[in-house]
């Protein structure tokens, strides 16, 4: 027999973060503290433009002073770390979000090694990916710690359970493993080299997966009753798809997040959380 998967939506889990975010962002106001994210953006990318504009958008509507630094496509490493630092050293901004990819050109462990740790909303400074390893209490990149409140919200439970996450990034597997592992999950990190992947996929309970391919994962490579977690953004004719075979796995998974409307809104989500979490931690009077 198959059942349907519950499919989980994104969006409404993200406005409710949100409405919570702006009762913070009120507060903090009441102290003269205006929380400020300054988003740079480097060079020309289309998807990144719209993932930073939407981001922008998403503080905006909760109080939080969101700009945009835009930066050209042709710059070098060291006006870059130039700009960063500036950031780093400027009272009035809490947050800084450097938007990946950066051009070729650039060193990009550099760059992330100027944003200031205090600062840091996505976790991409190396000191704050330490922390991570070790800490219990540290900034967390916002994609995983997005992915993990979808997890915990629907009381998906973490501990003793297979997990796979296809993709090993700084911004999303890395990180996400160390998260997955402190809610004592068993974690398998699985990549373009991986051996058998489909072996490993089959025994999962839960899979996470963000490679770039649409229709990447199908109902043929998962167990009856995993839940899929969909992280992939691509665009097929014009549409924006993710990494699953959406409409097939559904009919056998758990749970699915939907792309667009599942993980998307909740990185945004977590970019206002971190910011307010930046401003009131080590934010001072700013207005
Ligand atoms: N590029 C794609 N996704 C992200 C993200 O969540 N944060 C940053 N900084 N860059 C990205």
């Amino acid at each position: 027999m198959v059942s349907m998967s519950i499919v989980i939506n994104g969006r409404e889990l993200a406005s409710k973060i949100s409405a919570k975010v702006k009762e913070r962002v009120e507060e903090l106001k009441r102290k003269g503290v205006y929380p400020c994210i300054t988003a740079v953006l480097v060079g020309n990318d289309e998807a990144s433009a719209i993932y930073v504009r939407e981001k922008i958008k998403q503080c905006e509507k909760v109080g939080i002073k969101a700009q945009l630094l835009h930066l050209p496509q042709d710059m070098d490493t060291e006006s870059l770390i130039k700009e960063v630092k500036k950031l780093s050293l400027d009272k009035t901004v809490h947050a800084i979000l450097v938007q990946l990819p950066l051009p070729r050109q650039i060193d990009e462990n550099a760059v992330l090694e100027s944003i200031s740790p205090e600062k840091d909303v996505d976790c991409l400074n190396p000191l704050n990916l330490g922390r991570l390893l070790v800490n219990d209490d540290c900034i967390e990149s916002c994609t995983p710690k997005g992915i993990i409140r979808i997890l915990e919200n629907f009381n998906i439970p973490l501990e003793g359970k297979n997990v796979v996450v296809v993709n090993r990034s700084k911004i999303i597997g890395k990180p996400l493993s160390l998260m997955l592992l402190k809610k004592n999950a068993t974690v398998r990190i699985c990549h373009s080299k991986t051996e058998k992947l489909a072996d490993h996929l089959s025994r999962a309970d839960i899979i996470i997966v963000g490679v770039g391919k649409p229709k990447f994962l199908t109902v043929d490579m998962i167990k009856s009753g995993a839940v899929i977690i969909d992280v992939g953004t691509n665009k097929v004719n014009n549409k924006v798809v993710g990494d699953v075979d959406f409409e097939s796995v559904k009919e056998k998974a758990s749970f699915i997040t939907p792309v667009p409307g599942g993980v998307g809104p909740m990185t945004v989500a977590m970019v206002l959380e971190n910011t307010v979490l930046l401003a009131e931690k080590f934010g001072g009077a700013n207005d």
